[in-house]
Protein backbone atom coordinates (compact mmCIF):
# COMPACT_ATOMS: atom_id res chain seq x y z
CA UNK A 1 0.00 0.00 0.00
CA UNK A 2 2.67 2.24 1.21
CA UNK A 3 4.96 1.77 -1.82
CA UNK A 4 1.69 2.01 -4.65
CA UNK A 5 1.26 5.47 -2.79
CA UNK A 6 4.84 6.14 -3.40
CA UNK A 7 4.80 5.46 -7.03
CA UNK A 8 1.65 7.50 -7.59
CA UNK A 9 3.17 10.52 -5.68
CA UNK A 10 6.09 10.09 -7.79
CA UNK A 11 4.20 9.76 -11.07
CA UNK A 12 1.85 12.61 -10.28
CA UNK A 13 4.77 15.09 -9.19
CA UNK A 14 6.38 13.76 -12.62
CA UNK A 15 2.58 15.01 -14.63
CA UNK A 16 3.06 18.13 -12.62
CA UNK A 17 6.34 19.33 -13.44
CA UNK A 18 5.61 18.03 -16.90
CA UNK A 19 2.28 20.09 -17.06
CA UNK A 20 4.87 23.34 -15.96
CA UNK A 21 7.10 23.39 -18.31
CA UNK A 22 4.06 23.07 -21.07
CA UNK A 23 2.73 25.68 -19.40
CA UNK A 24 6.07 27.95 -19.31
CA UNK A 25 6.42 27.17 -22.61
CA UNK A 26 3.09 27.94 -24.15
CA UNK A 27 3.18 31.11 -22.21
CA UNK A 28 5.98 32.51 -23.51
CA UNK A 29 5.91 31.01 -26.76
CA UNK A 30 4.36 33.46 -29.57
CA UNK A 31 1.06 32.33 -31.50
CA UNK A 32 2.40 29.47 -34.17
CA UNK A 33 3.68 30.27 -37.49
CA UNK A 34 2.68 28.17 -40.91
CA UNK A 35 3.83 27.72 -43.96
CA UNK A 36 2.97 30.14 -46.96
CA UNK A 37 2.34 28.88 -49.86
CA UNK A 38 2.71 31.29 -53.24
CA UNK A 39 -0.33 32.42 -54.96
CA UNK A 40 -0.52 33.99 -58.17
CA UNK A 41 -2.76 36.89 -57.70
CA UNK A 42 -3.67 40.60 -58.50
CA UNK A 43 -6.64 42.67 -57.64
CA UNK A 44 -9.01 43.73 -60.43
CA UNK A 45 -10.42 47.25 -59.77
CA UNK A 46 -12.86 48.66 -61.18
CA UNK A 47 -15.33 51.66 -59.99
CA UNK A 48 -18.16 49.15 -59.52
CA UNK A 49 -15.66 46.67 -57.73
CA UNK A 50 -14.35 49.34 -55.64
CA UNK A 51 -17.67 50.44 -54.59
CA UNK A 52 -19.00 46.65 -54.09
CA UNK A 53 -15.83 46.35 -51.89
CA UNK A 54 -16.73 49.64 -49.55
CA UNK A 55 -19.93 48.21 -49.08
CA UNK A 56 -18.71 44.88 -48.22
CA UNK A 57 -16.12 46.36 -46.10
CA UNK A 58 -18.48 48.79 -44.05
CA UNK A 59 -20.63 45.71 -43.07
CA UNK A 60 -17.32 43.16 -42.20
CA UNK A 61 -14.22 45.21 -41.78
CA UNK A 62 -14.96 48.28 -40.21
CA UNK A 63 -16.39 47.21 -36.86
CA UNK A 64 -13.37 45.98 -35.84
CA UNK A 65 -11.11 48.19 -37.75
CA UNK A 66 -12.80 51.18 -37.95
CA UNK A 67 -11.57 54.41 -35.72
CA UNK A 68 -14.86 55.80 -34.67
CA UNK A 69 -14.33 58.95 -34.36
CA UNK A 70 -12.18 59.56 -37.62
CA UNK A 71 -13.95 56.99 -39.28
CA UNK A 72 -11.02 55.77 -40.74
CA UNK A 73 -9.58 51.99 -40.72
CA UNK A 74 -6.78 52.52 -38.43
CA UNK A 75 -7.17 49.63 -35.74
CA UNK A 76 -8.66 50.28 -32.34
CA UNK A 77 -9.03 48.27 -29.09
CA UNK A 78 -11.59 45.23 -29.28
CA UNK A 79 -13.44 46.22 -25.99
CA UNK A 80 -15.94 43.64 -27.46
CA UNK A 81 -13.38 40.69 -27.88
CA UNK A 82 -14.10 37.91 -24.94
CA UNK A 83 -11.33 39.52 -21.64
CA UNK A 84 -10.31 35.62 -21.49
CA UNK A 85 -8.59 35.87 -25.11
CA UNK A 86 -6.59 39.17 -23.15
CA UNK A 87 -6.20 42.63 -24.53
CA UNK A 88 -6.91 42.52 -28.53
CA UNK A 89 -6.35 45.58 -30.61
CA UNK A 90 -7.30 45.13 -34.75
CA UNK A 91 -4.81 46.77 -36.88
CA UNK A 92 -4.48 49.70 -39.26
CA UNK A 93 -5.44 48.52 -42.57
CA UNK A 94 -5.14 51.42 -44.62
CA UNK A 95 -2.43 52.02 -47.67
CA UNK A 96 0.21 53.75 -45.75
CA UNK A 97 3.63 51.81 -46.61
CA UNK A 98 5.37 51.74 -43.27
CA UNK A 99 2.04 51.42 -40.49
CA UNK A 100 -0.59 50.16 -42.94
CA UNK A 101 -0.78 47.69 -45.15
CA UNK A 102 0.41 49.26 -48.09
CA UNK A 103 3.72 47.41 -48.61
CA UNK A 104 1.05 44.06 -48.67
CA UNK A 105 1.05 42.39 -52.07
CA UNK A 106 -2.99 41.50 -53.29
CA UNK A 107 -1.96 38.08 -52.98
CA UNK A 108 -0.84 38.58 -49.31
CA UNK A 109 -3.59 40.36 -48.11
CA UNK A 110 -5.86 37.20 -50.15
CA UNK A 111 -3.66 34.52 -48.68
CA UNK A 112 -4.61 36.05 -45.23
CA UNK A 113 -8.22 36.96 -45.68
CA UNK A 114 -8.71 33.53 -47.03
CA UNK A 115 -6.48 31.25 -44.64
CA UNK A 116 -6.03 33.45 -41.54
CA UNK A 117 -2.11 33.49 -42.36
CA UNK A 118 -0.59 37.06 -42.47
CA UNK A 119 2.89 37.45 -44.57
CA UNK A 120 5.08 36.80 -41.91
CA UNK A 121 3.21 33.18 -41.84
CA UNK A 122 1.98 34.09 -37.91
CA UNK A 123 -1.70 32.85 -37.54
CA UNK A 124 -4.42 35.58 -36.83
CA UNK A 125 -6.73 33.94 -34.19
CA UNK A 126 -10.63 34.02 -34.40
CA UNK A 127 -10.81 37.81 -33.26
CA UNK A 128 -9.67 38.35 -36.66
CA UNK A 129 -12.05 37.55 -39.25
CA UNK A 130 -11.49 35.03 -42.49
CA UNK A 131 -13.80 35.15 -45.55
CA UNK A 132 -13.26 30.95 -46.42
CA UNK A 133 -16.31 30.80 -48.29
CA UNK A 134 -17.03 34.26 -50.08
CA UNK A 135 -17.25 34.63 -53.68
CA UNK A 136 -13.64 35.27 -55.60
CA UNK A 137 -15.55 38.15 -56.89
CA UNK A 138 -16.59 39.50 -53.45
CA UNK A 139 -12.77 39.04 -52.15
CA UNK A 140 -11.77 40.88 -55.30
CA UNK A 141 -13.69 43.56 -54.66
CA UNK A 142 -12.87 44.37 -50.79
CA UNK A 143 -9.22 43.98 -51.47
CA UNK A 144 -9.60 46.15 -54.56
CA UNK A 145 -11.35 48.84 -52.25
CA UNK A 146 -8.29 48.35 -49.06
CA UNK A 147 -6.11 49.58 -52.04
CA UNK A 148 -8.77 52.59 -53.61
CA UNK A 149 -8.69 56.19 -53.06
CA UNK A 150 -11.24 55.94 -51.11
CA UNK A 151 -10.85 58.72 -47.87
CA UNK A 152 -11.70 55.60 -45.14
CA UNK A 153 -8.70 53.67 -46.44
CA UNK A 154 -6.18 57.03 -47.49
CA UNK A 155 -2.64 56.37 -46.30
CA UNK A 156 -2.46 57.08 -42.53
CA UNK A 157 0.52 57.22 -40.12
CA UNK A 158 -1.70 55.75 -36.42
CA UNK A 159 0.86 53.21 -34.95
CA UNK A 160 -0.67 49.89 -34.41
CA UNK A 161 -0.76 48.85 -31.14
CA UNK A 162 0.33 45.06 -30.73
CA UNK A 163 -2.33 42.54 -28.91
CA UNK A 164 -1.61 40.70 -25.87
CA UNK A 165 -2.83 37.06 -26.52
CA UNK A 166 -3.67 35.50 -23.14
CA UNK A 167 -2.59 32.04 -22.39
CA UNK A 168 -6.00 30.49 -23.51
CA UNK A 169 -5.51 32.52 -26.73
CA UNK A 170 -2.15 31.26 -27.05
CA UNK A 171 -3.12 27.38 -25.98
CA UNK A 172 -6.12 27.74 -28.33
CA UNK A 173 -3.63 28.82 -31.42
CA UNK A 174 -2.10 25.50 -30.61
CA UNK A 175 -4.92 22.68 -30.10
CA UNK A 176 -8.33 24.32 -31.60
CA UNK A 177 -7.55 27.14 -33.86
CA UNK A 178 -6.21 26.17 -37.62
CA UNK A 179 -5.84 27.95 -40.45
CA UNK A 180 -8.50 27.63 -43.13
CA UNK A 181 -7.58 25.80 -46.40
CA UNK A 182 -7.10 27.98 -49.78
CA UNK A 183 -9.93 27.22 -51.35
CA UNK A 184 -8.55 24.71 -54.47
CA UNK A 185 -11.24 25.67 -57.07
CA UNK A 186 -13.30 28.77 -58.16
CA UNK A 187 -16.26 30.06 -55.81
CA UNK A 188 -18.42 32.01 -58.29
CA UNK A 189 -21.36 34.26 -56.88
CA UNK A 190 -24.38 33.03 -56.36
CA UNK A 191 -26.92 33.15 -59.40
CA UNK A 192 -28.29 36.68 -58.76
CA UNK A 193 -31.59 35.88 -59.56
CA UNK A 194 -32.30 32.88 -57.28
CA UNK A 195 -33.58 34.22 -54.18
CA UNK A 196 -32.62 31.38 -52.07
CA UNK A 197 -29.26 30.89 -53.31
CA UNK A 198 -28.74 34.53 -52.51
CA UNK A 199 -30.01 34.55 -49.33
CA UNK A 200 -28.14 31.75 -48.10
CA UNK A 201 -24.98 33.41 -49.51
CA UNK A 202 -25.54 36.26 -47.84
CA UNK A 203 -26.54 34.67 -44.44
CA UNK A 204 -23.28 32.77 -44.75
CA UNK A 205 -21.00 35.35 -45.93
CA UNK A 206 -22.28 38.43 -43.46
CA UNK A 207 -21.64 36.92 -40.91
CA UNK A 208 -25.26 36.24 -39.47
CA UNK A 209 -24.59 32.85 -39.00
CA UNK A 210 -21.62 32.78 -36.88
CA UNK A 211 -23.10 35.29 -34.32
CA UNK A 212 -26.58 33.70 -34.37
CA UNK A 213 -25.79 30.38 -33.97
CA UNK A 214 -25.13 28.56 -30.57
CA UNK A 215 -21.45 29.90 -30.02
CA UNK A 216 -18.54 31.30 -31.56
CA UNK A 217 -16.79 28.02 -30.23
CA UNK A 218 -19.04 25.67 -31.60
CA UNK A 219 -19.37 27.10 -35.14
CA UNK A 220 -18.68 25.25 -37.97
CA UNK A 221 -16.82 27.81 -40.71
CA UNK A 222 -16.64 26.23 -43.66
CA UNK A 223 -20.28 24.18 -43.54
CA UNK A 224 -21.92 26.90 -41.66
CA UNK A 225 -25.39 24.87 -41.46
CA UNK A 226 -23.59 22.26 -39.07
CA UNK A 227 -22.97 24.95 -36.72
CA UNK A 228 -24.86 23.92 -33.41
CA UNK A 229 -27.90 25.63 -33.17
CA UNK A 230 -27.37 27.27 -36.55
CA UNK A 231 -29.32 30.33 -36.80
CA UNK A 232 -30.98 29.25 -33.57
CA UNK A 233 -28.95 32.31 -31.34
CA UNK A 234 -28.04 32.64 -27.79
CA UNK A 235 -24.98 32.95 -28.48
CA UNK A 236 -23.20 35.42 -25.69
CA UNK A 237 -22.04 37.95 -27.95
CA UNK A 238 -20.43 41.34 -26.12
CA UNK A 239 -21.52 44.69 -26.30
CA UNK A 240 -18.69 47.20 -25.86
CA UNK A 241 -18.76 47.82 -22.11
CA UNK A 242 -18.10 43.80 -22.22
CA UNK A 243 -21.59 43.41 -21.32
CA UNK A 244 -23.49 39.88 -22.60
CA UNK A 245 -26.21 40.23 -25.23
CA UNK A 246 -27.40 37.21 -26.45
CA UNK A 247 -28.25 36.80 -30.14
CA UNK A 248 -31.92 35.99 -31.09
CA UNK A 249 -33.09 32.96 -32.67
CA UNK A 250 -33.75 33.34 -36.71
CA UNK A 251 -35.01 29.95 -37.53
CA UNK A 252 -38.67 30.30 -38.66
CA UNK A 253 -40.27 28.66 -34.81
CA UNK A 254 -43.41 30.52 -34.28
CA UNK A 255 -42.97 30.33 -30.87
CA UNK A 256 -39.09 31.85 -30.06
CA UNK A 257 -37.91 32.51 -33.94
CA UNK A 258 -38.81 34.81 -36.78
CA UNK A 259 -41.94 32.16 -37.73
CA UNK A 260 -44.64 34.86 -37.44
CA UNK A 261 -42.14 37.85 -39.01
CA UNK A 262 -43.33 39.92 -42.11
CA UNK A 263 -40.83 40.41 -44.73
CA UNK A 264 -41.22 43.51 -43.79
CA UNK A 265 -40.56 43.27 -40.19
CA UNK A 266 -37.57 41.90 -40.95
CA UNK A 267 -36.44 44.48 -43.04
CA UNK A 268 -36.81 46.97 -40.79
CA UNK A 269 -34.83 45.20 -37.92
CA UNK A 270 -32.08 44.28 -39.71
CA UNK A 271 -31.29 47.29 -41.91
CA UNK A 272 -31.98 49.75 -39.06
CA UNK A 273 -32.53 48.17 -36.11
CA UNK A 274 -36.28 48.73 -35.89
CA UNK A 275 -38.80 46.37 -33.93
CA UNK A 276 -42.60 47.75 -33.55
CA UNK A 277 -43.00 48.07 -29.63
CA UNK A 278 -39.57 47.48 -28.55
CA UNK A 279 -36.66 49.27 -27.63
CA UNK A 280 -34.03 49.12 -30.87
CA UNK A 281 -31.87 46.31 -31.64
CA UNK A 282 -28.46 47.35 -30.23
CA UNK A 283 -24.60 46.74 -30.26
CA UNK A 284 -23.19 43.91 -31.60
CA UNK A 285 -25.64 44.43 -33.69
CA UNK A 286 -25.37 47.29 -36.07
CA UNK A 287 -27.85 48.18 -38.93
CA UNK A 288 -27.06 46.97 -42.06
CA UNK A 289 -28.43 50.18 -43.80
CA UNK A 290 -25.87 49.41 -46.67
CA UNK A 291 -28.02 46.07 -47.81
CA UNK A 292 -30.32 46.93 -50.51
CA UNK A 293 -34.18 45.37 -49.42
CA UNK A 294 -33.87 42.96 -52.34
CA UNK A 295 -30.90 41.63 -50.31
CA UNK A 296 -32.38 41.85 -46.58
CA UNK A 297 -35.78 40.07 -48.17
CA UNK A 298 -33.35 37.50 -49.81
CA UNK A 299 -31.87 36.74 -46.10
CA UNK A 300 -35.42 36.30 -44.53
CA UNK A 301 -36.53 34.09 -47.75
CA UNK A 302 -33.99 31.47 -47.17
CA UNK A 303 -34.03 31.84 -43.06
CA UNK A 304 -38.26 30.62 -43.46
CA UNK A 305 -36.58 27.40 -45.48
CA UNK A 306 -34.27 26.47 -42.28
CA UNK A 307 -34.82 23.77 -39.52
CA UNK A 308 -37.39 25.66 -37.24
CA UNK A 309 -35.41 25.03 -33.56
CA UNK A 310 -37.30 26.24 -30.51
CA UNK A 311 -35.30 28.26 -28.24
CA UNK A 312 -36.03 30.94 -26.10
CA UNK A 313 -33.68 33.99 -25.93
CA UNK A 314 -34.33 36.47 -23.65
CA UNK A 315 -33.32 39.75 -25.00
CA UNK A 316 -30.79 41.71 -23.04
CA UNK A 317 -31.64 45.56 -22.94
CA UNK A 318 -29.44 47.78 -21.06
C1 LIG B 1 -13.94 40.72 -35.37
C2 LIG B 1 -13.01 41.79 -35.62
C3 LIG B 1 -12.36 41.90 -36.97
C4 LIG B 1 -12.98 41.89 -38.20
C5 LIG B 1 -14.46 41.74 -38.47
C6 LIG B 1 -11.94 42.10 -39.16
N1 LIG B 1 -10.71 42.20 -38.56
FE1 LIG B 1 -8.91 42.36 -39.48
N2 LIG B 1 -7.97 42.24 -37.70
C7 LIG B 1 -8.60 42.17 -36.47
C8 LIG B 1 -7.60 42.01 -35.44
C9 LIG B 1 -7.87 41.90 -33.94
C10 LIG B 1 -6.35 41.99 -36.08
C11 LIG B 1 -5.00 41.76 -35.45
C12 LIG B 1 -4.81 40.28 -35.53
C13 LIG B 1 -3.58 39.76 -34.89
O1 LIG B 1 -3.03 40.42 -34.01
O2 LIG B 1 -3.19 38.66 -35.35
C14 LIG B 1 -6.62 42.14 -37.51
C15 LIG B 1 -5.65 42.14 -38.50
C16 LIG B 1 -5.89 42.38 -39.83
C17 LIG B 1 -4.86 42.51 -40.85
C18 LIG B 1 -3.36 42.36 -40.63
C19 LIG B 1 -2.77 43.72 -40.43
C20 LIG B 1 -1.33 43.68 -40.06
O3 LIG B 1 -0.71 44.74 -40.19
O4 LIG B 1 -0.84 42.63 -39.62
C21 LIG B 1 -5.51 42.77 -42.03
C22 LIG B 1 -4.87 43.00 -43.40
C23 LIG B 1 -6.92 42.79 -41.76
N3 LIG B 1 -7.12 42.55 -40.41
C24 LIG B 1 -7.90 43.01 -42.70
C25 LIG B 1 -9.27 42.85 -42.47
C26 LIG B 1 -10.28 42.94 -43.50
C27 LIG B 1 -10.02 43.25 -44.95
C28 LIG B 1 -11.47 42.71 -42.89
C29 LIG B 1 -12.86 42.63 -43.52
C30 LIG B 1 -13.02 41.62 -44.55
C31 LIG B 1 -11.20 42.47 -41.48
N4 LIG B 1 -9.85 42.58 -41.26
C32 LIG B 1 -12.17 42.17 -40.53
C33 LIG B 1 -9.95 42.21 -36.25
C34 LIG B 1 -10.93 42.10 -37.21
C1 LIG C 1 -21.70 40.60 -34.25
C2 LIG C 1 -22.83 39.70 -34.04
C3 LIG C 1 -24.02 39.79 -34.97
C4 LIG C 1 -24.00 39.75 -36.36
C5 LIG C 1 -22.81 39.64 -37.28
C6 LIG C 1 -25.38 39.80 -36.76
N1 LIG C 1 -26.20 39.91 -35.68
FE1 LIG C 1 -28.24 40.07 -35.72
N2 LIG C 1 -28.25 40.30 -33.70
C7 LIG C 1 -27.15 40.22 -32.87
C8 LIG C 1 -27.59 40.47 -31.50
C9 LIG C 1 -26.68 40.48 -30.27
C10 LIG C 1 -28.98 40.71 -31.54
C11 LIG C 1 -29.87 41.10 -30.37
C12 LIG C 1 -29.78 42.61 -30.24
C13 LIG C 1 -30.60 43.20 -29.13
O1 LIG C 1 -31.22 42.45 -28.38
O2 LIG C 1 -30.61 44.45 -29.03
C14 LIG C 1 -29.37 40.59 -32.93
C15 LIG C 1 -30.67 40.76 -33.39
C16 LIG C 1 -31.09 40.55 -34.70
C17 LIG C 1 -32.45 40.61 -35.16
C18 LIG C 1 -33.69 40.90 -34.30
C19 LIG C 1 -34.37 39.60 -33.99
C20 LIG C 1 -35.36 39.67 -32.86
O3 LIG C 1 -36.03 38.64 -32.60
O4 LIG C 1 -35.46 40.71 -32.21
C21 LIG C 1 -32.44 40.32 -36.49
C22 LIG C 1 -33.64 40.25 -37.42
C23 LIG C 1 -31.06 40.09 -36.87
N3 LIG C 1 -30.26 40.23 -35.75
C24 LIG C 1 -30.64 39.75 -38.16
C25 LIG C 1 -29.30 39.67 -38.53
C26 LIG C 1 -28.86 39.48 -39.90
C27 LIG C 1 -29.75 39.27 -41.09
C28 LIG C 1 -27.49 39.51 -39.89
C29 LIG C 1 -26.53 39.44 -41.05
C30 LIG C 1 -26.74 40.41 -42.11
C31 LIG C 1 -27.10 39.70 -38.49
N4 LIG C 1 -28.21 39.79 -37.71
C32 LIG C 1 -25.78 39.77 -38.09
C33 LIG C 1 -25.85 39.97 -33.24
C34 LIG C 1 -25.40 39.90 -34.56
Amino acid sequence: MKRTLKYFGIVMGILVLVLLVVGLYIGASEIPTYEIEKIEYTAVSTPETVARGKKLASMLCSNCHMNKTTGKLTGTQMLDAPKEFGTIYSQNITRDKEYGIGNWTDAELLYLIRTGIKRDGQYSPPYMAKLPLMADDDVNAIIAFLRSDDPMVAANTTPDTPSEPSFLTKMLTRLAWKPFPMPAEAIPMPDSTDVMATGKYLSHNLDCFSCHSADFKTNNFLQPELSEGYFAGGNPTLDYEGRVKPTSNLTPDVETGIGNWTKEQFIRAVKYGQKEGEPALTYPMVPYTQLTDKEAGAIFEYLKTIPAINNDVERAIY
